[in-house]
């Protein structure tokens, strides 16, 4: 990494006929990490992929995947994941009641990065007893579902709690951020404390990767 913020386009955006153009396209433009949206239609109400499709895209990938659960039971098919060739995991606190410590543990068991997902809707301080266990914190910016949604910038304050938390307790999560971000809008994030920057519409539906980057990235086209 050689800057403080990353940007990770998110595959769900590409032209997926064309997905290893497009793979090589956001690479070459210098994306950090690969986003990887898995839906289950129960976690969720869209489906897109599972492990085959991420072990095709890890094959075609030269950065690493991150890739982020919207499942309803994480626990199940984490290890399934992790073998199709994803770097960090990250599951949502939404999608079960209590177990999270375990699920945490068993990520980080499978040899991937352990990241807790939190929705809009949901207070930071539901998920401070889990934040010591995990490698980062992952505030959505929409509601999970779909690409292409509006920023809800009300989450803004609560990245900015993230930061102040984890700075004042010592804790070492970093702050990913996903959901509308663009280049007109990452400057807010990355201000409150957004370290991996997720864009799919914000990338891909660009007319140039590279600019879209440095622009989200905050270091020019
Ligand atoms: C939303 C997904 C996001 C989404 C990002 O459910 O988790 O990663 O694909 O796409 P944009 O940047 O278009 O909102
Ligand atoms: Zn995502």
């Amino acid at each position: 990494m050689n800057s403080e913020t990353s940007v990770s386009p998110s595959l769900l955006a590409c032209d997926f006929t064309r997905l290893e153009s497009e793979i090589g396209a956001v690479e070459a433009a210098g994306a950090d990490f690969h986003h990887v949206d898995v839906m289950d239609g129960h976690f969720v109400p869209n489906i897109t992929f599972g492990p085959v499709i991420v072990q095709a895209i890890s094959r075609l990938a030269s950065i690493p995947l991150i890739t982020h659960l919207m499942i309803s039971d994480p626990a199940k098919y984490a290890e399934r994941f992790a073998e199709a060739g994803s770097s960090a995991l990250s599951f949502h606190y939404e999608a079960m009641d209590s177990g999270h410590e375990d699920v945490i543990e068993l990520i980080r068991k499978l040899g991937c990065a352990p990241g807790l997902a939190i929705n809009p809707g949901t207070d930071f301080a539901a998920v401070t007893h889990l934040l010591d266990r995990i490698d980062f914190l992952l505030c959505m910016t929409v509601n999970p579902g779909f690409s292409g949604q509006g920023f809800i910038s009300e989450v803004l304050d609560k990245i900015e709690k993230a930061r102040d938390y984890r700075d004042e307790k010592g804790l070492d999560y970093l702050i990913e951020v996903d959901g509308g971000i663009k280049p007109e809008n990452a400057n807010l994030v990355r201000e409150k404390g957004g370290q991996i920057l997720v864009s799919g519409s914000g990338v891909f539906g660009s007319a140039d990767y590279t600019k879209a980057i440095g622009e989200i990235r905050g270091t020019g086209g």
